[in-house]
Order: structure tokens, then sequence, then C-alpha cells
């Protein structure tokens, strides 16, 4: 059973320079089990080739209002699908479904639709940062429509900058959310909620050439941030990797080196956070001064006194907000659960990801993962080795679970009083 199985997808492809990127969602939307029904513009069929997508979805391409054996192929298309998907969707694109205009077989079934929409802006940054791209943009998502994307990258001729497709994994994901809950046009099943999520390994100096750090990538934690973001939350990541966090909408990066400026970003973030994911691989311990000047061989070996660093999680613990969901991470190399429980019961968190990162393939600068969720209300879960990505979506899906839980207790899980859980 795919995850999409039974659903159909109107999959309308527009003409900008990441119109071949359709192709790969497309191929994923229908080896999730989706019936895709591609639409394409004059424009699009100036990037690629119809044939492909005539190949690979489920039913031939419609590219034209007139051109098709039903009589009224728009609200064919528009009345029988469970979602619309614009990917890429160009600046003329964005502009005309804001105003309602329907000249072409793609407009006219959006306007046809009462189904869920989900639109991937991608064109040049100049463009995207037009004032009437982005208040068009604004207002297709106030009316409800999905916005996944742009992300920050790589364009066509060279240049760098905002305004590259959202890459195809977070295009499905969004899908995914919405068509995986209730089919309602909320934006997918985080819409509403805020998300503080940690990623990276924190440094620690010793003097300002060297360093105490970890191995932790910010992999797994961007994972997490890019997931939740396109699951309609809107998401701070505290990062120590920020170079390679998710440049998207609906994620703000917030940069840190230490678990000093890390406890300080969190804490001062977390207030209004409904689940607090953290990820980070924090320093235990800091060098208890810093030399000012570069640590010499000729002066001999150096004696670095280390001191305990603020435990976040702790902190969060004590002092987290009502119905607010805490969620540790633990990268252990034995006993895993064991470990994993006992954390989980001392920090008077919420739920545990445990890994063990000694594993191959799993955990520190791979992009893959296994790890095993401890909820305290007994709860286990193995996901085996995986994409990061499906790491990420089944760690929200549990913490998803815990929230979820927490409301139907009565609003509040009882954080502010039972501070030593
Ligand atoms: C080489 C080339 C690349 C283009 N890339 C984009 C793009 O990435 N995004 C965009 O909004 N428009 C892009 N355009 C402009 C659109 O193709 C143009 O606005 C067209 O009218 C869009 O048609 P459609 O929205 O009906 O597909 C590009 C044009 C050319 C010639």
């Amino acid at each position: 059973m795919g995850a999409l199985d039974g659903h159909r997808i109107v999959l309308g492809v527009t003409g900008g320079i990441a119109a071949y990127k359709a192709i790969e969602v497309c191929r994923r939307l229908v080896d999730a089990g989706a019936h895709v029904a591609p639409v394409m513009t004059g424009g699009a069929m100036r990037f690629v080739g119809r044939a492909t997508f005539d190949a690979l979805a489920s039913e031939t391409t419609q590219v034209s209002l007139w051109d098709e054996e039903h009589p009224v192929p728009h609200t064919r298309l528009g009345q029988g699908a469970d979602l619309v998907v614009v990917c890429p969707a160009t600046a003329r694109l964005l502009a005309d479904y804001r105003m309602g205009r329907s000249g072409d077989l793609l407009t006219a079934t959006l306007m046809a639709t009462r189904a869920p929409v989900v639109v991937c802006p991608a064109m040049h940054t100049e463009m995207w940062e037009q004032p009437a791209v982005q208040e068009n943009v604004s207002v297709l998502a106030e009316r409800g429509v999905t916005i996944v994307g742009p992300e920050h990258g790589r364009l066509a001729g060279g240049d760098v900058g905002a305004g590259r497709l959202a890459d195809p994994v977070d295009i499905l994901a969004a899908i995914d959310s919405i068509l995986g809950s209730d089919g309602s046009t909320s934006g997918g099943d985080m819409a509403g909620l805020e998300v503080l999520v940690t990623a990276g390994g924190t440094r620690e100096p010793i003097c300002p050439v060297r360093y105490v750090g970890n191995r932790s990538s910010g992999k797994q934690g961007h994972a997490l941030a890019r997931a939740a973001a396109a699951r309609g939350a809107k998401v701070r990541c505290v990062t120590t990797q920020p170079e390679t966090a998710p440049d998207i909408i609906g994620v703000q990066v917030l940069a840190v080196e230490t678990a000093a400026e890390m406890a300080t970003a969190v804490l001062s973030n977390s207030a209004t956070a409904d689940i607090v994911l953290m990820a980070a691989a924090v320093a235990d311990f800091r060098p208890v001064e810093v030399a000012g000047s570069k640590l010499k061989k000729a002066d001999g070996t150096p004696e670095i006194m280390l001191e305990p660093t603020t435990d976040i999680l702790a902190e969060l613990g004590r002092n987290r907000s009502p119905g607010q969901v805490l969620v540790g991470f633990a990268a252990e190399t034995d006993d895993l659960r064991q470990n994993a429980t006992s954390k989980l019961e001392s920090k008077g968190i919420d739920m545990i990801v445990a890994n063990d990162v000694s594993a191959s393939g799993v955990g520190f600068g791979h992009d893959t993962n296994a790890v095993l969720l401890l909820d305290r209300s007994g709860g286990a879960t193995e996901v085996p080795l995986s994409e990061k990505h499906q790491v990420a979506a089944a760690v929200l899906d549990a913490a998803l679970g815990c929230l979820h839980n927490a409301r139907d207790a009565g609003g509040a899980t009882g954080h502010g009083e039972d501070v030593n859980r």
C-alpha cells in the first residue's frame, strides 16, 4: 500500500526552468500510489516534453481547454481531484490564480476545484522578490493554498539565491500531510503550530583556533525543520550549521556556536512553541578558560579544565509552557533502550528519540538514521534504517500524537506543575 493510494492528483506544470523536476515529482507521486493527471501549460511544453509525463503518469497529459475528449475538461479534472499541485509555479501562474483568471486549462482547473491546492513557486531571485509576486503568494496562502518553497540555492545560469524549486521530497511531504490527514485545506497537519528545533553539534572554544566539539552534522535536525514546515508549522531552527540549514519559507534559522548560545536561543524562543525538538548534540562540558591567543606546542601540553554547560533539556522541562511537548534525543553506543528510558525519566520530557551511533549508517553525518522512539505513556516505536527525512516524518507523527494526547487530556499536560516528572 502506497501512502497516497487511491488519491487523484492533478499535477500542473508551468513554464519555468524547473519544469524538469516535475518529472521526479510525478514519478514519486505514482510510486506512492496516487492517480496522477498531468496538465501542462504551453510554457511548460517549451521546457519538457509531454511524452515523459504521458509515460510516467496515470493518464495522458492534458494541455488545452479545447482538445480533450471530455467536453468540459477543467471541471472533469478539478471536480475529480483530491488535490491539485502546481510544480513549478511561474510568476504568471501565481498572478492569474490570485486574480481568478482562467485563460488556460491549468488555471481553469484551479478555478473548478474545491480540493486542497499546493503551489511550488520557482523563479529567479529578482522575480521572486518582486512585491507583486510576494503579495500574490501571501494572498494565496491566506486563502488556504499551501505554498511549498522556494528554496535558496543554485538557479539557472549559475546564479545563486532565493527562488529554487523546493526539493521534491518536501513537496511530497506536504502532499502526504494534506492527504494523509482529514483532507481539509488547512495546509498540513501542523498548520497553526509552532515548532522549535535544534540542530548540529556545539563547539566549545579552547582558544581562538581550537574547540571541543562532536560529530553531529545537523542533518537530522534540519530534516525535522524542513518536514515540520512542509506540514504547515511555523519553525524556528537553532543550529550550529546555518550554511546547510533549510532556507525555505516557514523556517526561521537562528545561528549559534556554543552550548551557552544555544541555551540562550532556545530558552528565549521556547515559550510559544507547541513542540520543542532538541536534536542538537550539545556539549555537556566546556573549557573553564578560553585562551586569548592560539595555544603553542612550544608552551608544553596544556591542561584544560572543563565545567558543565547548562542542561537545556532539563531547564526546558522545568520551565515549559502548559501543553508544550518536549522531545529529547539520545546518541548512544550501548544499552540503547535502557539509557534512553533513564534520560526520558530524568529530564521530565514527553518523548525521546534514541539512536545507536555505533551502528552502520546511523546518526552523525549520514543521510540515514535508525531510531527508537519512547514516550512517557510507555509507547515504543522502532524506525528501521531510513532516510533522515523519513525518520523526521516518524518523529513528527509521534510528537503530534503526544500533543494531541496532552490536549485531549485537558489542554495542558500539567507540565507547569509537574516539573520533576
Ligand atoms: C529560459 C527561460 C526560463 C524561464 N524560467 C522561469 C522561471 O523559472 N519561473 C518563472 O516564473 N518564469 C520563467 N520564465 C518565464 C516564463 O516562461 C513566462 O513567464 C511564461 O509566460 C510562463 O508561462 P506559463 O506560466 O503559462 O507556463 C522563463 C522563461 C525563459 C525563456
